[in-house]
């Protein structure tokens, strides 16, 4: 039996090292319980219980999903007490959720690509992933729910190197009323993924309900350009971003060669018109009117999607060679 940790849960859980720390928001643990199992906890102080911050509705709609490519919810308790070294007791709430071994992809990228200059991973590999992100998403907007917080740190990977969704502080229901309004039209998520539709509403008092499909997929489309790139878009999608004032006049042709030196590299690299497919779908995601945004169910018809991708049992071995190789790159 394992025990040693730097801290207890309930006296249920054991923790032995914080996993991602956002301040006042709460801290994401890596915990065992008493058989030895491996978890991530996320925990919030009890004050924050009537908050934005508080996991009462995440963990409502966490708990219903169940699906290969997203992670598992395995406990919820809204009153407990955590015991750390040094610092005491403190009244929290947590969430349980299974261990995602490989961390998120954005970590995983990075270690990969090393430095911004370099360009990540092969199209094989990115798409893949991207096949399993779709998928999962697919589902979650099938069970009425969109995510609303679809970007690379919410992405974790399993022990195989398969993709988990994570994350669903920002989730509600397609069909919710938020704030009296007949839709969804709070500004939520992460500012660089944020849909434009969404960005309107932080100017105006007036909020324009949005549809959930939508803004999952445009935030999908900033995931994807990340992968492929190794770095953002734009900053925000808004109209004064001087990157993505371009998309919003659909220059597409001035807006690519911000990154010509990046598409060279990816063109000597891929096999000849790849690229092109990729950028299509990439300008379909990021299309500022979510009328005209290409759909989820539209994606896994899009040509790029045609190729190859790795079998779930092959993207340890992929994975892990591609890791050596960089390391001896060095
Ligand atoms: N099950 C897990 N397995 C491995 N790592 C995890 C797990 N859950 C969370 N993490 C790590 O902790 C980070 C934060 O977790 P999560 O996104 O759930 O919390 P959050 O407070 O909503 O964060 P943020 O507001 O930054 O999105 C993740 O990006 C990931 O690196
Ligand atoms: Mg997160």
């Amino acid at each position: 039996m394992k025990t040693y940790s730097t801290g207890t849960l309930s006296n249920k859980y054991y923790l032995e090292k914080e996993l991602c720390n956002n301040g006042y928001k709460g801290v994401v643990y890596l915990a065992h319980n008493a058989e030895g199992q491996k978890m991530a906890i996320k925990t919030v102080a009890s004050y924050l219980a009537n908050t934005p911050y508080s996991l009462s509705e995440e963990q409502k709609i966490h708990y219903q999903l169940d699906h290969k490519y997203i992670i598992k919810c395995l406990d919820y308790m809204p009153e407990s007490i955590l015991t750390k070294e040094y610092i005491g007791e403190k009244s929290v709430m947590y969430l349980t959720t299974e261990f995602a071994e490989n961390g998120d992809l954005l970590g995983l990228i990075q270690k990969i690509s090393k430095d911004s200059k370099k360009i990540g991973m092969n199209f094989k590999i990115i798409k893949t992933w991207f096949s399993q992100i779709v998928s999962a998403l697919s589902y979650i907007h099938e069970q009425g729910f969109c995510h609303r917080d679809i970007k690379l740190d919410n992405l974790l990977l399993s022990s195989d190197y398969l993709i988990k969704i994570a994350d669903f502080g920002c989730s509600i229901a397609m069909n919710a009323n938020e704030t009296g309004k007949n839709g969804l039209c709070s500004v939520k998520g992460t500012e660089n993924y944020m849909a434009p539709e969404i960005w309107e509403n932080d100017y105006t008092k007036e909020k324009k309900i949005y549809d959930g499909g939508k803004i999952d997929v445009f935030s999908l489309g900033v995931a994807l350009f990340s992968m492929v790139f190794n770095g953002h878009p734009f900053n925000k999608a808004i109209p004064r971003d001087q990157f993505y004032r371009l998309i919003l006049v659909n220059n597409w042709e001035e807006y690519w060669k911000i990154f010509i030196e990046k598409i060279k590299m990816i063109t000597e690299r891929e096999e000849a018109g790849e690229w092109e497919l990729l950028k299509d779908l990439i300008e379909k995601m990021l299309t500022k009117d979510s009328e005209k945004r290409i759909e989820l169910k539209d994606i896994l018809n899009h040509k790029w999607m045609n190729g190859d991708v790795y079998k779930d049992e092959e993207m340890a071995k992929v994975i892990e060679n591609l890791l050596k190789e960089r390391v001896s790159e060095e």
